[in-house]
């Protein structure tokens, strides 16, 4: 099939790579000339384990290629994919000016049957918007639908080519088919194409993501619960992760949800449920919970240093959302950058993949290091805000020979407490019992 895909951002280049890798000739549209000129000189723009084999691939084959402009992206394409941003607005819903623009955009183009499909995570009612803004420019046929884009950055290619259910929110027969027929590769092995109706459709992917978030925040209140009562959170979790009911995963307590995705869709989700004339209070709750949790261990890491943070140095391991990407938006580790440089401490960080996104936003506020290891010379304890696997069994000789004092502060919980305490090291985390020196 011949596909367009607009916006060629994480879920954009994932799309339109993993589709092109099933045989489809897929055209990129991105308003960003410096992004469509280093993809189609080969220079992957963002880090996504997986994606730049494939990428190189398709590109080589000429199956993938990038425009700026779109007339030329949607000309032969047959199915017209909409990954674009959807930020939140002033208050807090999602902004759908990217969304509609390019609707009516598309609009003015149109001329044959196509199948518009929106991929951005949006409020219900959108797919009705973008109809409406087609069609003010386009009399003819055309059909638009809701297809949620569930993949997580870190393991993105591998969700998108062995997706647990594709979510499809149509009442066509016509795009029902299309749709059919081009995700018959990624569920071979007898995972789930749901179809439904393209208000469920919008809803499920805000219904999954605060889902998701309400277990994070969930268990980081038991973590706080567990450092007042003198329990173990590692404890309860495991506990509580093998009834089936409850499952293992996104039980790990921490510094809070961060990314493009969760603060946002929560928020949306709440907006959307007051312009409804609904209070969905648990939510309201798990964004509270969320906010204080990003600075959790700046009362501990106080507490540690009498309350006078003024002239102390930290290490931080650890910027990126999570692991394996090099995506920093709404990253806790800003917030923790922020809050030190705000208590008159200095801060030199180091992570695998997300430096340079974070050089841009905070330039010369922080030292950047070039290993884990440069990043801890002389610095009064070492703060871990990202659970990257390199950081998970390091050199404890090594870091304590180049910390000031042997002190670590961990947001992700990666040490064994009892080894902690067997190497000396004073040692906090979530929810657990603190080691002290
Ligand atoms: N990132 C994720 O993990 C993820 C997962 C599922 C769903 N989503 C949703 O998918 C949507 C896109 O998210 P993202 O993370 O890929 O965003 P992104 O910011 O990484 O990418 C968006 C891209 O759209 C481009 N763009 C903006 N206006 C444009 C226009 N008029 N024409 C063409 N291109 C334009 C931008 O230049 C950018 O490259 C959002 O609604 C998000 O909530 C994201």
């Amino acid at each position: 099939m011949k596909i367009a895909v607009v916006g060629t951002g994480y879920v954009g280049l994932v799309t339109g790579t993993c589709f092109a890798e099933t045989g489809n000739k897929v055209t990129c549209v991105d308003i960003d000339q410096e992004k469509v000129d280093k993809l189609s000189n080969g220079k992957i723009t963002i880090y996504e384990p997986g994606l730049e084999k494939i990428f190189q691939r398709n590109l080589k084959e000429e199956r993938l290629r990038f425009t700026t402009d779109l007339a030329d992206g949607i000309r032969d394409a047959e199915i017209v994919f909409l990954a674009l941003p959807t930020p939140p607005g002033e208050d807090g819903s999602a902004d759908l000016k990217y969304v509609l623009g390019v609707a009516g955009e598309i609009g003015k183009l149109l001329n044959d049957y196509k199948v518009i499909i929106n991929k951005s995570t949006v409020p219900v009612g959108t797919a009705k918007k973008v109809r409406d803004a087609i069609g003010q420019n386009y009399k003819g046929e055309y059909d638009v639908i809701s297809n949620p884009e569930f993949l997580r950055e870190g393991v993105a290619v591998e969700d998108f080519m062995k997706p647990d259910r594709v979510v499809i929110g149509t009442t066509s027969e016509r795009a029902r088919k299309v749709m059919s027929d081009l995700y018959a590769p990624f569920v071979r092995q007898g995972n789930p194409v749901i179809f439904m109706d393209e208000a469920s459709a919008e809803l499920t992917k805000y219904a999954a993501n605060s889902f998701l978030a309400t277990k994070i925040s969930f268990m980081n209140e038991v973590a706080r619960l567990c450092e007042k009562l003198g329990a173990d959170v590692d404890m309860v979790r495991r506990g509580i992760g093998s009834d089936d009911r409850i499952g293992k995963r996104f039980l790990f307590p921490g510094i809070g949800y961060g990314g493009s995705c969760f603060p946002k869709d929560v928020q949306a989700l709440v907006r959307s449920a007051h312009e409804a004339n609904y209070d969905f209070r648990i939510l309201e709750a798990v964004m509270a919970v969320n906010e204080d949790q990003k600075t959790f261990l700046i009362p501990k890491i106080k507490s540690h240093f009498e309350d006078n943070l003024i002239g102390k140095h930290f290490a931080l391991w650890g910027l990126a959302f999570k692991p394996n990407t090099d995506d920093i938006r709404e990253a806790p580790a800003l917030y923790i950058i922020k809050a030190l440089l705000g208590e008159g401490a200095t801060v030199t960080v180091f992570d695998p993949e997300a430096m340079d996104n974070v050089q841009r936003i905070m330039g010369t506020t922080i030292e950047y290091a070039e290993s884990q290891y440069d990043c801890l010379k002389d610095a009064d304890a070492l703060i871990i805000a990202t659970e990257w696997n390199e950081f998970r069994t390091p050199d404890f000789d090594k870091i304590a020979g180049l910390l000031k004092d042997s002190v670590i502060f961990d947001g992700r919980n990666l040490f064994d407490l009892g080894e902690m305490q067997k190497l000396g090291f004073h040692y906090e985390s979530i929810g657990r019992k603190p080691i002290t020196l």
